[in-house]
């Protein structure tokens, strides 16, 4: 694919997207680390590779680059722009809002039940007696009707700051969001059934009002031939398209808008093999034509080694390798990668049958409760003491290939040959 000429247009820092799962009323609350502290440059122009097992944080990662997840922390900054607003001081305007509910919610009940009650109390006293309390009663009435009002007003004020901050920072994304696209996995279930074929791409030009009238069904018809289909098919529907065709015309959907940045998301997965090599030529051609800077996600390291210029390996919501996707595939430093790669099949029978594969015990933990220190500790065939202990950091070992692992360093970076040793690198 595209040489990379160095200049980043996607950099992300420290990103974290931690979905809240309510425990129930009186459970804690739990939080699924999906992405957990990733740092990446995109370069302009190149595929990255994003690899990994299912449920380590790929799509995630993905989307949240995109805003299309909201991200918990962290930065994503398109040609120098942060695209991430950090809106973690609203979660203050919320709990305030919260207690003014309660607070509007008790008060609302005390003057309720005041009023049922007061002629209950003032029944059977002397005149004075009576004319005190309804002077204390008027008192307290006014108190509340204050309070009550205080609490509305807050609630109110809580809302509209939290409302014009997410718009305003919606709006910033609206801005770049023409920009940066993503193509799904899935390619029926993220197309509108309902709507034709010519309907679903001019959707997004529509949305971003660049084109209009006739220029649109024009348009639309150079997109169906850019990817391959008929441009005599734009009154079609979904169903009518096969799987492969169906992800063709998600891609004309991404590209629809001039995109210089697509998040592919598994868009191969869903196909069968003979398929899948069309849509990656496909990919290929247009973003050589269009200069385009992909992140291709898969669990499937035959694709991304086909595919990517680059190759990042994510664990556990972190990335635990990254480098050049061909020495990434020959000589991959993380015991993890190695046993992902040993996973892959090999076309020639006679190699297939001698191959050493590094069987990996255990499915990836749970990313609400990860394991200490390096989260794959609980399965790695090297996992010393420390590596309980120790959170690698991503480090440079050769020029340009980085792995998180301490027993890895430039001096020695064959974790094989430092089994018996000590550490080699060391974390945080
Ligand atoms: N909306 C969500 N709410 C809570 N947990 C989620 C949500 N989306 C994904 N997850 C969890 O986050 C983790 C990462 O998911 P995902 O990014 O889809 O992984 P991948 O794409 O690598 O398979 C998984 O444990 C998944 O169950
Ligand atoms: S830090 Fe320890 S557990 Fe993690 S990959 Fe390296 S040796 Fe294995
Ligand atoms: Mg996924």
């Amino acid at each position: 694919m595209a040489e990379n000429n160095g200049n980043n247009l996607i950099s992300i820092q420290n990103l974290q997207v931690h979905y809240k799962i309510s425990g129930g009323l009186f459970k804690e609350t739990k939080h699924v680390k999906a992405v957990d502290g990733v740092s990446l440059d995109i370069k302009k122009g190149e595929t990255l590779g994003l690899v990994g097992e299912s449920g380590c944080g790929k799509s995630t990662l993905g989307k949240a680059i995109l805003r299309l997840t909201e991200p918990t922390g962290g930065q994503v900054f398109y040609q120098n722009k942060n695209l991430v607003d950090d809106l973690s001081y609203l979660q203050i305007f919320h709990k305030i809002s919260v207690a003014a509910i309660f607070a509007a919610a008790i008060f609302i009940v005390i003057l309720i039940s005041k009023f049922i009650f007061s002629d209950y109390f003032s029944s059977g006293l002397n005149n004075l007696l009576t004319v005190i309390l309804s002077v204390l009663n008027n008192l307290l009435t006014v108190i509340l009707s204050v309070l009550l009002g205080s609490a509305v007003m807050i609630i109110l004020i809580c809302w509209i700051i939290k409302s014009v901050m997410l718009y305003l920072s919606d709006r910033k994304m609206r801005e770049n969001r023409k920009d940066l696209q993503m193509i799904f996995q899935d390619p029926y279930a993220s197309l509108n059934p309902r709507m034709t074929v010519g309907q679903i791409i001019a959707e997004p030009i529509r949305t971003f009002n660049l084109s209009n009238g006739g220029n649109i069904e024009a348009k639309v018809q150079d997109l169906m031939e850019t990817v391959g289909l008929n441009r005599r098919f734009t009154k079609r529907y979904p169903h009518e398209f096969s799987g492969g065709q169906r992800q063709r015309i998600g891609i004309a959907r991404a590209l629809a808008v001039d995109p210089e940045f697509i998040v592919a998301d598994e868009p191969i997965s869903a196909l069968d093999v003979s398929i899948q090599a069309q849509i990656m030529n496909l990919m290929a051609k247009l973003q050589k034509e269009k200069n385009l800077t992909y992140l291709f996600i898969s669990h499937d390291l035959r694709a991304i080694r086909h595919v990517a210029d680059r190759v990042a390996v994510m664990y556990l919501g972190k990335i635990v390798e990254l480098g050049d996707a061909k020495t990434v595939y020959a000589e991959p430093l993380m015991p993890y990668t190695k046993a992902l790669i040993s996973a892959v099949p090999i076309p020639d029978p006679e190699i297939e049958a001698n191959r050493k594969r590094i069987i990996l015990q255990g499915d990836v933990p749970s990313p609400i409760n990860p394991p200490p220190g390096c989260h794959f500790n609980t399965r790695c065939p090297y996992a010393i003491g420390e590596c309980k202990k120790i959170k690698p950091k991503l480090v440079e070992i050769k020029p340009q290939h980085f792995a998180a692992c301490i027993r890895i360093s430039a001096e020695k970076p064959h974790i094989e040959e430092n089994k018996e040793s000590g550490l080699g690198i060391v974390g945080n």
